[in-house]
């Protein structure tokens, strides 16, 4: 089958690979029909994530028809089904899944080992993403196998097209879970930084909870304005101070909840020296990620705010002002997002009209141009927002 493949730092490649087998009962092996480029795939790009290796495959947001199911499946999936893969692999029997944690499955990465060492506790096995999370082959393919497939699907119903559920596997959900995880009140102002497909995905979430005020931080005018049509006031930081700029929309006091959507890669520009000087050590191996984002979030949030961070972080960011963050009593959320936990209660709002995704797709493509489309979408040329490929 052909699949986008990983070589090293930039390159990847459509090769042709070996088709999935069922290599466990609760497999299932599905055709891909969409699949997208996600920001997390451009951290893996620029080889900011450690633990990929040559000949991975890419991708963790696709969705398609089951055409083979392992033994164990029992029932829960069969040969037709349409479903979109959640990126996260879930067992959906430990104890984080039972209480909906998904995201940090006890028993779904195989490299469970090396995670334990990493990280003090394994998370959960997540596809197309670094042998720290299991090195699962993603979905950027014709195929992929989908392991603990009983539990790790989102089955779709008829009369909904791909564009409308693709992006229920990943984008939609987290930036749901952004947005929730601030405990929304009518009276907020809630203020997203990035306008990228998770920051409009946040922006339509905050507005749906009912927030008095959201705020969009972006320097792309096509991601401003689909902000905007999406009912967010906007700052470009190219042209304007962004605390200045919050603090005046909200009498003084800062919002009340900031959301980093942006994550290791911020913006790195003369204007604001903090970048340089991560942009430096990251080149130097002495930071791993460019915490610009956090540090701006932390001065500007309302005493007795929260900060949620749907943005990826990789290893160790520096400089993080911890006594302002303590001194005003801020809470921080993170995450990666446990998918399934938001996704009945989503498509549910999709087939009512509540919301419909497909807003942010701006291009879409073959699978043999996807090595191109990784170069579009993060270069946003030609006013690229989201990439779906159609293999
Ligand atoms: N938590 C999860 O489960 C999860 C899931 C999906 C994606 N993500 C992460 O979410 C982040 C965003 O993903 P995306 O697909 O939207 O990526 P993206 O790269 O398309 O978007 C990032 C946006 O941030 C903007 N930006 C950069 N620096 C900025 C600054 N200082 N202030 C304001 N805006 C700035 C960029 O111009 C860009 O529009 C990534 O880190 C990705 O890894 C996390
Ligand atoms: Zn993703
Ligand atoms: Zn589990």
């Amino acid at each position: 089958m052909k699949a986008l493949v990983w070589h090293g730092k930039e390159d990847i490649r459509c090769d042709t690979v070996s088709d999935p087998q069922i290599e466990d009962p609760r497999d299932a092996i599905v055709k891909v029909t969409s699949c997208a480029i996600c920001g997390s795939d451009l951290h893996l790009f620029h080889n900011f994530i450690p633990a990929m290796l040559p000949g991975d495959i890419m991708g963790h947001e696709m969705m398609g028809e089951v055409v083979e199911v392992g033994s164990g499946v029992d029932g829960k999936l069969k040969k037709g089904d349409r479903i979109v893969v959640p990126f996260t692999i879930i067992c959906g029997e430990c104890d984080q899944c039972k209480r909906g944690n998904f995201s940090v499955c006890e028993r779904s990465n195989r490299r469970k080992n090396l995670a334990d060492k990493v990280f003090g506790h394994t998370t959960a096995g997540l596809f197309g993403y670094t042998h720290l999370t299991g090195g699962y082959p993603g979905g950027q393919a014709e195929y992929v196998r989908v392991p603990f497939a009983d539990a790790t699907h989102i089955k779709v119903p008829d009369g909904l097209s791909d564009e409308q559920v693709l992006f229920l596997g990943d984008i939609f959900p987290t930036g749901w879970q952004a947005a929730v995880q601030c405990d929304i009140e009518p009276t907020d102002t809630v203020a997203i930084w990035g306008c990228g497909p998770v920051g409009q995905m946040t922006i339509r979430s905050a507005v749906l909870l009912g927030a008095k005020q959201v705020v969009a931080i972006d320097r792309l005018p096509e991601r401003l304005g689909m902000a905007e049509a999406g009912g967010a006031i906007t700052i470009n930081f190219d042209e304007e101070s962004v605390v200045e700029r919050l603090n005046e929309l909200t009498g003084g006091k800062g919002p009340d909840k900031c959301i980093d959507c942006i994550g290791l890669e911020s913006h790195v520009t003369a204007s604001k020296p903090d970048t340089v000087y991560d942009r430096m050590k990251q080149m130097m191996m002495l930071e791993s990620d460019r915490p610009h984002v956090l540090r701006e979030m932390i001065y500007v949030c309302r005493p007795a705010g929260v900060i949620s961070i749907p943005g990826v972080y990789g290893g160790l960011v520096d400089k993080i002002p911890w006594g302002q963050a303590m001194n005003k009593g801020l809470t921080f959320r993170m995450g990666q997002t446990h998918v399934n936990r938001w996704t009945d209660d989503l498509l549910r709002r999709i087939e009512q009209g509540q919301i419909d995704p497909s807003f942010v797709i701006t291009h879409t493509a073959r699978l043999e141009d996807g090595p191109e489309m990784y170069k579009v979408f993060r270069d946003k040329q030609d006013g690229c927002v989201k990439v779906v490929l159609k293999p």
